[in-house]
């Protein structure tokens, strides 16, 4: 077995890195020569390393001949302009996946790292379900799931494309606010507290990915990736403050707060020419009534890969932020 992964040295694939380095196995990873390797720097000398960029898959053909699996993590989650989450989302996977076609008679499996935003909004009552309608609610989540097509349509090895809910955990960085505002005492809010959902702990997501690639399964399936708890922001915020040993107070904002915040940050995004998360469409995303994965077939699939409670995963993150300095 020989795996081919994308996006190694990012906040996902890090940890997916590190599962599969716990058994030994072997593995090609696709860097960019700007990548910056700190997370994976102790894996280096036992892996075989391209490098390369998705927009040219081209580079990984010398390598192609012994690989057996591939993850695609590698994406774009932020971008000056849309058509940068498209090229690096939708076209960067058809790429990826003619190159996996033309060695099709040797790859055995494709694991395709997708998001829930790809899929339709749910709440606790009505979780999305793999099979619904998708219906992305920003531009992130459309180029997504373009991807998703792209594999669907196209790919013709074994393919298991996961659907993550928000991940958080060692080396994030899109939680981080949220860590910094609870060890101040305080965190926002948005619209009541009453967003509810779904996550999953990194390490976790990393056990999923290696399910993926070693249980038995034919054919091609979307598989919602989260833990069975469901919480609603202001639990979040509330647990997050917990972590930090503060009994936080919560600053309650209205999703207008919210909707501005977005705005500022787009505009200066493209003034100062750095990416962010935060553009003008994220906030139909961020602001939708929940994000609940259903994970009945996760679990028949793959079994139980993403027990950690969020109590405890939150507390695990807080402890890595610390000693890493990042707060
Ligand atoms: N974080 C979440 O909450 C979350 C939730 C659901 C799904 N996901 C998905 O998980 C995956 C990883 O996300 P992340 O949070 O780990 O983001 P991240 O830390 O920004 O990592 C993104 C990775 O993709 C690589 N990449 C981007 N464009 C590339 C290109 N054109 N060619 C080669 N490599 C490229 C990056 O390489 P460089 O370092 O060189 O830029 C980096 O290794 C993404 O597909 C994302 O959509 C994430």
């Amino acid at each position: 077995m020989k795996v081919l992964l994308t996006g190694a040295n990012g906040f996902v694939g890090s940890h997916i890195l590190d599962r599969l380095r716990q058994d030994g196995m072997a593995v090609v990873l696709l860097l960019r020569p700007s990548s910056d390797t700190r997370f994976i720097v102790s894996h280096l000398d036992a892996v075989e390393v391209v490098r390369g960029d998705l927009a040219n898959p081209g580079a990984l053909a010398p390598v192609m001949a012994g690989v057996t699996h591939v993850i695609h993590c590698a994406g774009a989650t932020k971008a000056l302009h849309e058509e940068g989450l498209f090229a690096a989302n939708r076209d960067g996977t058809t790429g990826l996946i003619h190159l996996v076609n033309e060695h099709a008679d040797h790859i055995e499996r494709v694991v395709h790292i997708s998001s829930l935003a790809a899929g339709r909004s749910g709440r606790a009552e009505q979780p999305a379900h793999e099979d619904d309608s998708p219906e992305p609610l920003s531009a992130y989540g459309e180029s997504k799931r373009a991807a998703e097509e792209v594999v669907c349509r196209h790919c013709r090895v074994d393919h298991m494309i996961l659907r993550p809910a928000a991940v958080y955990g060692p080396r994030d960085r899109e939680f981080l606010p949220l860590f910094a505002a609870a060890a101040k005492g305080w965190a926002p809010v948005f619209g009541g507290g009453r967003q509810e959902l779904s996550l999953v702990f990194a390490p976790d997501l990393a056990a999923a990915v290696h399910a993926a690639l070693t249980r038995s399964f034919s054919g091609g399936w979307i598989v919602n990736a989260a833990a069975a708890e469901v919480v609603t922001s202001r639990q979040l915020v509330l647990e997050v403050g917990k972590a930090a040993g503060r009994r936080g107070r919560l600053l309650p904002m209205p999703w207008a707060a919210l909707r501005l915040v977005c705005g500022i940050q787009a505009g200066w995004a493209r003034l100062v020419r750095r990416p962010t998360v935060l553009a003008h469409r994220k906030y139909r995303e961020l602001s939708a009534p929940g994000w609940v994965a259903d994970t009945t077939r996760l679990r028949s699939l793959l079994g139980d890969v993403c027990p950690t409670r969020l109590a405890d995963g939150l507390e695990r993150t807080w402890q890595w932020y610390r000693e890493a300095g990042w707060l």
